[in-house]
């Protein structure tokens, strides 16, 4: 059977790599794509989840992460750096950390998931928390990398892009052609962008027949692409998406204006309704961010925007695992038995 070799390996003749760049690599990729039937049924649509929180550090960054890595190792950096909301500093972190690179991340103050900030700890990064958001972050990452020895992994690399822009080939690969609607939560917009470029290049190359409609969700207290301004003080319980000031604002921008689509919000309570739906009725896990996606789907199916039948594809960025308070605190205590079978069918409503 075929083994999947990660995005590098498996796609290297559409990314920037040749035979003098050394492949750091987790086997990132190749993610399930689940066709979601309760989603369908509610949206009389054929959805399916594009499940990235299945990659090796638990979420898409490492598609980007292995060709950034990769191509800082080929370039002799000896450390990178980069600012993250927590699943960038996961993944630079691992992946540093297997190029025996030093890895130095800047979160914001309180304002990452603690299964995060494991990860970063357990694979060696050097964090800081600065007493900031993450656009802070980003502006204090982008003045070391240009005054001290140290490579920026964030996705103003365009690199990283590069990588990321592979889960729109493996959708390609899989259904046969693009689907018709590609939807996905947008933070520092690096994701949306990095998904157009993959579809332009498969259409452009005759791989697909069209270009998806591209919908974005940003969370309603960090909205900055939907209000047209930034936003200095972005507040969301979707932390991976708490953003004011995204990088790649304009690019968004284009990916939504050229495909046609549209680029939205979801207030928090949406986004939890969507989460707990899809780990209880879907199977799948996500963080609280990721699940910005489906509840744009949903809020879009509810007013009436969203044509039936349509072939949906949504991605969910990362695993529940990474940051499952919310998981925890939605729903009921667990109650205690004794070692009894009787006690333990009553409790269960079996008896
Ligand atoms: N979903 C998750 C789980 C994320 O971690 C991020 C971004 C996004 C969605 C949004 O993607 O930024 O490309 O628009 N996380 C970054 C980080 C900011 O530092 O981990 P985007």
């Amino acid at each position: 059977a075929h083994q999947w070799r990660g995005i590098i390996e498996e796609y290297r003749d559409r990314l920037p790599v040749s035979e003098a760049t050394p492949v750091v690599t987790l086997g990132e990729g190749g993610t399930p794509l689940v066709h979601a039937e309760v989603l369908s049924e509610l949206t009389g649509c054929e959805v399916h989840l594009k499940v990235e929180g299945a990659n090796p550090t638990g979420s898409f960054k490492d598609r980007g992460m292995t060709m950034a890595i990769s191509k800082a190792k080929e370039e002799g950096a000896k450390a990178v750096i980069c600012a993250s909301t927590g699943n960038t500093s996961a993944s630079a972190a691992a992946y540093g950390g297997k190029a025996g690179m030093v890895s130095a991340v800047l979160v914001p103050q309180g304002k990452i998931a603690l299964g995060k900030m494991g990860q970063a700890l357990v694979h060696g990064a050097k964090i800081l928390q600065v007493d900031g958001n993450f656009d802070d972050c980003l502006v204090l990452a982008r003045n070391l990398s240009e005054n001290y020895p140290v490579a920026l992994v964030n996705s103003v690399n365009p690199v990283r892009i590069e990588g990321q822009k592979t889960a729109a080939f493996e959708i390609v690969d899989r259904l046969g052609d693009a689907p018709d609607i590609h939807v996905l939560p947008v933070g520092n917009a690096g994701n949306i962008t990095a998904y157009w470029k993959g579809y332009k290049e498969y259409a452009a190359d005759g791989i697909a027949t069209h270009t998806p409609v591209m919908w974005g969700f940003q969370a309603s207290g960090a909205n900055p692409i939907v209000r047209g301004e930034v936003v200095k003080d972005p507040s969301t319980i979707a932390t991976a998406i708490r953003i004011g000031n995204p990088a790649s604002w304009s690019y968004a921008e284009a990916a939504r204006d050229e495909s046609g689509g549209l680029i939205s919000d979801v207030t928090d309570r949406q986004i939890l309704r969507a989460y707990k739906l899809l780990a209880s009725r879907e199977g799948v896990f996500v963080e609280p961010a990721s699940a910005a996606s489906v509840a744009g789907l949903l809020a879009a199916a509810e007013d009436g925007k969203l044509a039936k039948g349509q072939r949906v594809v949504c991605t969910v960025t990362g695993n529940g695992l990474k940051d499952p308070d919310w998981a925890v605190a939605g729903a009921p205590q667990p109650v205690t038995v004794p070692i009894d079978a009787a006690a333990a069918a009553e409790r269960l409503g079996l008896a």
